[in-house]
């Protein structure tokens, strides 16, 4: 049909126009669907062969500057309950987290002056020393140049900075005018530049998202190339502008993974806890859909509940950095494998 051959030509590494992408993208129904994410499998299983690989992820800070209308820790959020970890609380989350078998580290907070450029570099060197064989990846939001050389410097590894749409008067509608597409757009070209695996993604469903804006982003993905590209659905938050707004689907986000794995063969794609909110069996639809990494939460049990980007966000249970043996275990049970591996994109390991 020619719904596969368009399929089988993205699965080749053939660039389609958009508005082939924008077909793909109407018809994801039934059996194309079940195709296309046979297709993005097959690419999954020739790259990285059944392993996902994990990430410890410690919530740092849930103060932030921003405002971000989607965002339950933006800065107007007044019932938000703020706390910062400290360096030695953040060295027992990897402590514990090596233990575990964790081999990257993410640190991951609101953008929190606190946290200045000395605070981080310091950070990332007492972990890049307690632990060498680690990968540390920071997810800190928009920063100088300078600020992102110094962290590099430091021994980072690796930046997740989504870009939460690629359509600017979408982005206009997500956030206050003070933050701007563009903006965004010079720190992903930043990071990529200064050598970091960089991280860019967006949120499917989000208020105001159009099939125009997907399209938007998905050419902006393969574009760009980023190592590592998150995608989860939009969830309300009730302390937001957002609040009463739909979430977005389980099954446009799944689609969207199988999408972005037949574009991006190489990319470091997850399976993000957003999806395991929407869905029970969410996360794991989102690896048979192509996606090759978990994130389980490391952050210490009494400030979880805090770090509350939207409502209903699972933390403890099967996601939770304790439970590795019950993700071990859902992971075995549809064919892969938990890997003790720092889990650098392709071509970008330090020793190869
Ligand atoms: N629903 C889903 N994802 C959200 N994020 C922030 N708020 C929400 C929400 N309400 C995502 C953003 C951000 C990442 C850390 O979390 O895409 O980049």
């Amino acid at each position: 049909s020619p719904l596969h051959l368009l399929i089988d030509r993205l699965a080749a590494g053939e660039k389609l126009t958009r508005t082939e992408l924008a077909c793909l993208l109407e018809r994801r129904e039934g059996e194309h669907r079940d195709y296309l994410f046979a297709r993005a499998r097959e690419i999954q299983h020739r790259v990285f062969g059944n392993k996902v690989y994990i990430r410890g992820l410690i919530e740092f800070t849930n103060y932030c500057k921003n405002n971000c209308y989607y965002c339950g820790i933006r800065r107007d959020n007044r019932s938000a309950s703020r706390y910062r970890l400290t360096e030695e609380q953040i060295l027992e989350c990897c402590r514990a987290g090596y233990e575990l078998g964790f081999r990257t580290f993410v640190l991951q907070g609101g953008e929190d002056p606190y946290f200045t450029d000395g605070r981080i570099t310091g950070l990332v060197r007492a972990i890049k020393a307690g632990y060498p064989d680690c990968a540390v990846t920071l997810s800190i939001g928009e920063k100088d140049r300078a600020s992102y050389e110094a962290y590099f410097a430091a021994g980072a590894d690796r930046y997740l900075l989504r870009h939460e749409t690629a359509n600017d008067g979408h982005y206009g509608k997500l956030h206050p005018a003070e933050l701007s597409l563009r903006r965004r757009m010079e720190c992903l070209r930043d990071l990529k530049d200064i050598g970091f695996q960089t991280g860019a993604g967006f949120m499917v469903g989000s208020p105001g998202q159009t099939m125009d804006c997907i399209l938007d982003d998905l050419e902006f993905l393969r574009d760009f190339e980023p190592e590592m590209v998150g995608i989860g659905p939009f969830i309300p938050h009730h302390d937001t502008p957002f609040a009463a707004c739909a979430a977005g689907t389980l099954e446009l986000t799944v689609y969207l993974l199988g999408l972005v794995r037949l574009m991006l063969p190489r990319v470091l794609l997850p399976a993000t806890t957003a999806l395991g909110t929407i869905s029970p069996g969410g996360r794991e639809q989102g690896i048979l859909a192509g996606a090759n990494v978990v994130m389980p939460n490391l952050s210490p049990g009494d400030v979880r509940e805090k770090y509350l980007l939207y409502d209903n966000k699972i933390c403890t249970g099967n996601e939770a950095a304790e439970c590795l043996d019950q993700l071990r275990q859902a992971m075995s049970s549809i064919g892969y494998e938990v890997a003790v591996d720092r889990g650098d994109a392709p071509g970008h390991s330090k020793t190869e």
